[in-house]
């Protein structure tokens, strides 16, 4: 009896090793024709013939030299398109002017990579940015979600808006008031998360977040666990398997749950008052809302990822941005100085910050440049061309997998004289700029919408806060980068306030 089942067993394992042994060759056999395919771009040699130049990229990881930092020291070695191989996979990286220009401008023949976006779909299994703006890879699709939205982004949508923008940010000054003592250190880059937070829920849809005035606000840690769960899934596909991960895996899906039903519920609540006829403000979940009417292909869910989207792309970009700025601002009193002053001169004794007064700030939009001159808040995208291209001089076969470093662009030396320096003064209106070497909000048409918004946010809450306090950065601030998808001031922007008056 024992026999003939040792026979059955050993004959299991034979066909299962024999199976392995078969994929095995035939993963090998696919990674050496990806080898050859690319054989004829420059790029660092590989590591190992199964994982590419991935041991290189964990190894600098592990000394906190971060992807972006590593493509900028390729770049400068291999010249304007290299390329590295990830497990299976070619990476082909151009960061010439006109290989950028190519491929950013012309968006049917470079389609948002499928590879990257579709894997952003959800967050730990579950449905977050779905087919939402950033992620949408259908371009008749996503150019209709895109037309609806537009119009919130218009100057005169944001002029109406100013009220808004105003009352939060007073709220979040006054907040900060039983801080400044000129003692008590505090992550600001963590207050300026939450006010933020509170920002896009009010301004885009009129949505009521409390994370300034309640420090139990379920949002700002939901938010942060959606964004480490995209992280960690985008640097670990195997991340769902992992036996250690599961308690963090449910926990981020806790997270979606209340982001997306808190979502939902505001969809709702604004259907309900418009169908019990009462006004409802013309802001961007109103324009997703006649969205929807006009495309009826679109569902519920389908909105709920423009949703999520924009209150993402619209808070965290935004937030670091800020966090980066005060960082470097913060190391440099002469700097600080004519930020105060420029404050000082254009807004008088007025606390109210206008749509004209954040235009007339010059050195502000200098400062704002720099800031994501150096610190692209999202670093980079990714493209695929559907036919077979030439750049740099090379033949791209269709398919490949492009990667845009706008961190990497924005720092090399043929682009900007000395691109470690954080200096405003280059972005002041009579020096030249070369077109394509600046591209902090991407470009084409699949640039970023909100970058309008974006700058009003970060002028009037500077405006603001600067009126109000001034600030010293605790001497062991590191002005180092973290990446979590997007880039982020490592250890946030630690500091002691005053207040000025
Ligand atoms: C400093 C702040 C910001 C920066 C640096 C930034 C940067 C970017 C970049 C680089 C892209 C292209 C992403 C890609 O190709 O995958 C993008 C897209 C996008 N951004 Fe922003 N963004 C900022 C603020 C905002 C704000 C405030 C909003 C909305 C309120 C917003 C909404 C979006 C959306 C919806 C897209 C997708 C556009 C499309 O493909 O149609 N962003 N942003």
């Amino acid at each position: 009896m024992l026999l003939p089942t040792l026979l059955i067993c050993a004959k299991v394992l034979l066909v299962l090793l024999s199976i392995c042994a078969v994929a095995f060759v035939v993963y090998s056999g696919y990674i050496g024709y990806v080898h050859w395919k690319y054989a004829h771009l420059p790029g660092p040699p590989v590591d190992s013939f199964w994982l590419g130049n991935l041991p290189q990229l964990k190894r600098m990881h592990k000394k906190g030299v971060y992807t972006h930092t590593l493509f900028l020291k390729w770049a400068e070695e291999y010249g304007p398109l290299f390329r590295i191989f990830v497990l299976h996979k070619c990476l082909v990286v151009p960061t010439s002017r006109t290989a950028i220009k190519e491929i950013l401008t012309k968006s049917k023949v470079y389609p948002k990579s499928s590879v990257t976006y579709n894997r952003l779909y959800s967050v730990c299994g579950a449905r977050f940015l779905g087919r939402g703006l950033v992620t949408n890879t259908n371009h008749k699709d996503w150019s209709t979600r895109r037309a609806s939205v537009n119009p919130a982004f218009h100057k005169k949508s944001l002029v109406i808006a100013m009220d808004q923008f105003n009352q939060e940010i007073d709220r979040w000054v006054e907040s900060l008031t039983t801080l400044a003592d000129g003692h008590t250190k505090f992550s600001m880059a963590e207050k300026i998360s939450r006010v933020t937070l509170d920002i896009i829920a009010k301004v885009a849809f009129n949505m009521t977040l409390g994370c300034v005035s309640d420090d139990k606000s379920p949002y700002p840690a939901a938010m942060e666990l959606v964004l480490e769960g995209t992280s960690l899934q985008m640097k670990d596909p195997i991340l769902m398997w992992r036996r250690g991960m599961q308690s963090f895996i449910s926990k981020v899906k806790q997270a979606v749950d209340v982001l997306r039903k808190a979502f939902q519920k505001t969809i709702e609540d604004r259907i309900g008052a418009m169908h019990s006829g009462n006004d409802v403000p013309n802001d961007t979940l109103q324009h997703l809302l006649r969205g929807l009417e006009i495309n009826r292909s679109l569902t519920i869910e389908d909105l709920l990822d423009d949703f999520a989207t924009l209150f993402v792309a619209g808070q965290e970009t935004t937030s670091h941005a800020l966090a980066f700025l005060l960082n470097e601002v913060g190391r440099r009193p002469e700097l600080l100085q004519r930020l105060v002053d420029e404050v000082d001169e254009v807004l008088g004794d007025r606390t109210h910050v206008t749509y004209e007064d954040t235009e007339r700030m010059q050195y502000m939009t200098q400062v704002f440049k720099e800031t994501l001159r150096l610190y692209p808040p999202a670093p980079g995208t990714a493209r695929e061309n559907v036919t077979d291209v030439t750049l740099e001089g090379y033949n791209i076969p269709a398919g490949s997998f492009l990667v845009m470093s706008f961190f990497v662009i924005q720092r090399l030396k043929k682009h900007h004289h000395d691109p470690e320096d954080f200096d405003p003064d280059r972005f002041a209106d009579d020096k030249p700029r070369p077109l394509f070497t600046y591209l902090p909000f991407s470009t084409g048409q699949r640039s970023c919408v909100g970058k309008r918004f974006a700058q009003l946010e970060c002028k009037v809450l500077l405006c603001k806060f600067l009126k109000t306090f001034t600030y010293s950065l605790d001497p062991d601030q590191s002005f180092d980068v973290e990446e979590q998808g997007t880039l982020r001031p490592r250890g946030g922007a630690i500091m002691t306030l005053r207040k000025r008056r």
